[in-house]
């Protein structure tokens, strides 16, 4: 069908698409290049004693011996999450739309992930996993990326336990800022205090379509002060069950 007579809806996804062949370009040079070359994070995400990344701890309830659930959407070829937290019995899953396409380069280059990144779409985790079955459901520059960033923070709050947590770390502005090529077409921002999701054809205020049981808090680094890049870390904690997700009761039998 021509371009012009797609749904906008059609036409994101088509050019979600068309980009996704540049992402893995940029993650086949990364991983021949061994993280350009040999970098700290290279050598973290190959490791399979990498601990869990430092500052994931406190958002997750882990008593020593405890069982630890976490999902890393649009996790690239290596999450970046970390293996083991030791004490707990820390289990990572990884997803991502280009998981075949990394794992054929990993395989090529013999490199073995702690981690196998598995086949995944942000916008469809509901037809992969169950709800409610993870403790934290992480996202790190990635989501933006995703051709309905929404549609896959739903998803992923719809995954995550009750007292368990989304986190989502990304870039502020990213579409804007990477003029809206390849994959960069949405932008995430905090604007009256609450979390914004937009692009140019819309602007969704994250509170508004989430249900009551979502309570998010949003921190933006400031580069001046911090000496870190525009950084936005969404935390959205589920203090409650979903209604939508108990279990059916059983009519009252007369
Ligand atoms: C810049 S990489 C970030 C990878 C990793 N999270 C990290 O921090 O190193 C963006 C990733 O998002 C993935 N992605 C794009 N669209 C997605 C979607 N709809 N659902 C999940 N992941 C997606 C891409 O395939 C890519 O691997």
């Amino acid at each position: 069908m021509p371009w012009n007579r797609l749904s906008r809806a059609a036409r994101q996804r088509r050019g979600w698409d068309a980009g996704l062949s540049g992402e893995n370009e940029f993650w086949t040079r990364w991983l021949q290049g061994r993280g350009l070359t040999e970098s700290e994070d290279y050598r973290r995400r190959i490791d399979a004693t990498t601990e869990i990344l430092e500052h994931l701890k406190p958002l997750i309830e882990a008593p020593v011996g405890s069982r630890v659930d976490v999902l890393d959407v649009g996790a690239g070829p290596l999450t970046a999450v970390g293996a083991v937290w030791p004490g707990c019995e820390l289990r990572v899953t990884a997803v991502d739309p280009l998981a075949v396409q990394y794992n054929q380069s990993l395989d090529r280059l013999g490199i073995i992930p702690p981690v196998r990144t598995q086949f995944g779409e942000a916008e469809h985790l509901l037809d992969q996993f169950q709800p409610e079955s993870f403790d934290l459901v992480y996202s790190r520059n990635a989501l933006d990326h995703s051709y309905d960033p929404m549609l896959g923070v739903s998803n992923m709050f719809a995954l995550a336990r009750v007292g368990g947590v989304v986190r989502l770390e990304h870039s502020v502005n990213e579409g804007r800022n990477q003029r809206y090529r390849g994959l960069h077409q949405w932008n995430f921002d905090v604007q009256e205090g609450r979390f914004v999701i937009w692009n140019k054809a819309k602007h969704i205020y994250v509170d508004k379509v989430l249900p009551p049981q979502a309570r998010i808090t949003c921190e933006k680094h400031d580069p001046a002060r911090s000496g870190m890049p525009h950084w936005l870390n969404v935390t959205i904690m589920k203090t409650c069950q979903v209604r939508s997700e108990l279990p059916q009761q059983r009519p009252m039998r007369q």
